[in-house]
C-alpha cells in the first residue's frame, strides 16, 4: 500500500500531515470454529492490508472518511453514539467508543481509511479496520497498549458494538502476525508460537465470490449449539468450561446422550483441536503432505459435521484435487461462502491459480478471484506524521 499517495489524499481532504497505520487481513490454515470454544487456531496474516491515516483535530469531532465507499461521517466526540449506526463507519466508531470508555480516546480526530482487503470474502476486513483504527486513535493520545490488549479490545467491540459474537482469532493475528510464519494460538491462555512456513510453498486463496445471507445468524447458532453441548456434557464432567476441555473418548462415550446435531458440532470442534496440534507438528517437521491431509479432513468435517460449508466452497475444494503442486486445502473462515485456502508448491502457484480458476468457472459459472499470498506481518506504523 502506497503511504505517500494515502497521505496526499488525506491532506487534500483534511489538511495537515497524517500518521498512517495499517493492519492486515488473515487466512486461517487450520482450526476453524475452535476459537470461541477456547481451542486452538493457526492463522497467518496476509499481504492485503487496511490503512488508516490520522491526525488530531482542534474541534471535538470524530471525522471518518472511506476511500473505498467514498463516504464521510462526522460525530461529536463528546457525544459519540453508543450504538451501531448500521454503516461501515461502525468499525471505527465502535473502537473510538471503546477507547473513550477506557480513557484512551483523543478529543478530536480525522481519519481516512483505505483498504485492499475484499469485503465479505472471509479474509477479516473487519478485524483489519478495527485494529488499524485502534492503533491510530491510541497514537494521538501517545497511549500504547500491548498488542494482545488491542486484539481483545477489538474483539470486544465486534461482540458488543457490532453485535457479531466472533472469537479472538482474527483480531489477534491481525495484531501479531509475522511474515513467513503461521501463528499457533491457544485461544484460552492466548499463549502463541510462530511456526515457519517453508519458502517453497504459497498460500493460494480462492474466492468463490459468494457470500450467503444467513451466514451471521448461522454463526451465532453454531456458538449456541457448542454451548449447549458443554451444558449437557457437564452433567458427567462438572469441571468443564468449554469444548476445549473434552477429549474425543469422553465425547464418544456420551454419543447417545446428546442430540445428534449437537453431537456433530461437538465432534467437529474436539477433533479440529486435535488436527491443529497435529498440523503444527507436521509444519515443524516440514511435512507438507501431512499438513495437506489434515486440511482436507478439516474441510470434510466443516462440511459434514459442522455444516458451515456450501456448494461453491465444496466445488472449489474438489476442483483443486489433481492440480500439480497442490498439497491440500480447505474452506477458511466462518463459512457459507468466502474463500478456500490451498497449500501449493511455490513453483506451481501461478499455473495452479489459472487451472483452479477455469475449473471453478466451468463448474459454477462464476469467475473466482485467486490471490497468491505469503504470510505477512501484523499491524504496524507505516509512517509518522511529518511536522
Ligand atoms: C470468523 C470469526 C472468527 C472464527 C472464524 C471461524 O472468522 O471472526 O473468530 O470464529 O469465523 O473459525
Amino acid at each position: 500500500m502506497e503511504s505517500t499517495e494515502l497521505a496526499r489524499k488525506f491532506t487534500s481532504m483534511f489538511g495537515g500531515q497524517p500518521a498512517i497505520f495499517s493492519a492486515p487481513g488473515r487466512v486461517n490454515l487450520i482450526g476453524e470454529h475452535t476459537d470461541y470454544n477456547d481451542g486452538f487456531v493457526m492463522p497467518s496474516a496476509i499481504g492485503m492490508r487496511t490503512a488508516v491515516a490520522i491526525s488530531r483535530s482542534s474541534e471535538a469531532k470524530l471525522r471518518i472518511h472511506s476511500q473505498d465507499f467514498r463516504q464521510s461521517f462526522e460525530f461529536d466526540s463528546d457525544n459519540l453514539p453508543q450504538q451501531a449506526t448500521g454503516a461501515w463507519c461502525d468499525y471505527v466508531l465502535g473502537i473510538a467508543v471503546a477507547l473513550q470508555q477506557s480513557g484512551h480516546a483523543p478529543k478530536g480526530a480525522n481519519l481516512f481509511v483505505q483498504s485492499e482487503i475484499p469485503i465479505g470474502a472471509g479474509l477479516s476486513s473487519s478485524a483489519a479496520i478495527e485494529v488499524a483504527s485502534a492503533l491510530a486513535l491510541l497514537s494521538l493520545n501517545n497511549a500504547s497498549l500491548p498488542l494482545e490488549e488491542v486484539a481483545r479490545l477489538c474483539q470486544r467491540t465486534e461482540n458488543t458494538f457490532i453485535g457479531a459474537r466472533v472469537g479472538i482469532m482474527d483480531q489477534f493475528v491481525s495484531c501479531l502476525g509475522k511474515a513467513g510464519h503461521a501463528l499457533l494460538l491457544d485461544c484460552r491462555s492466548l499463549d502463541f508460537e510462530f511456526i515457519p512456513i517453508p519458502g517453497t510453498v504459497k498460500l493460494v486463496i480462492c474466492n468463490t465470490m459468494v457470500k450467503h445471507q444467513h451466514a451471521g445468524g448461522e454463526y451465532n447458532r453454531r456458538r449456541e449449539e457448542c454451548e449447549e453441548g458443554v451444558r449437557i456434557l457437564s452433567k458427567w464432567y462438572p469441571g468443564i468450561r468449554a469444548l476445549r476441555d473434552i477429549s474425543i473418548d469422553q465425547l464418544v462415550q456420551h454419543s447417545q446422550d446428546i442430540p445428534p446435531t449437537i453431537y456433530k458440532r461437538c465432534r467437529h470442534v474436539v477433533e479440529e483441536n486435535r488436527r491443529v496440534r497435529d498440523a503444527a507438528a507436521c509444519l515443524r517437521a516440514g511435512d507438507l503432505n501431512g499438513f495437506g491431509r489434515l486440511m482436507r479432513e478439516s474441510h470434510r468435517s466443516l462440511r459434514d459435521l459442522y455444516e458451515v460449508s456450501c456448494r461453491e466452497l465444496d466445488i472449489m475444494a474438489e476442483v483443486a484435487e489433481g492440480i500439480p503442486g497442490y498439497y491440500g486445502g480447505r474452506m477458511t473462515g466462518g463459512g457459507f461462502g468466502g474463500c478456500t485456502l490451498n497449500l501449493v508448491a511455490a513453483k506451481n502457484a501461478t499455473a495452479f491459480a489459472e487451472q483452479i480458476s477455469s475449473r471453478y468457472q466451468q463448474a459454477v459459472g462464476i469467475k473466482p478471484a485467486v490471490y497468491i499470498c505469503s504470510a505477512d506481518d501484523g499491524a504496524r506504523l507505516e509512517s509518522s506524521a511529518r511536522t
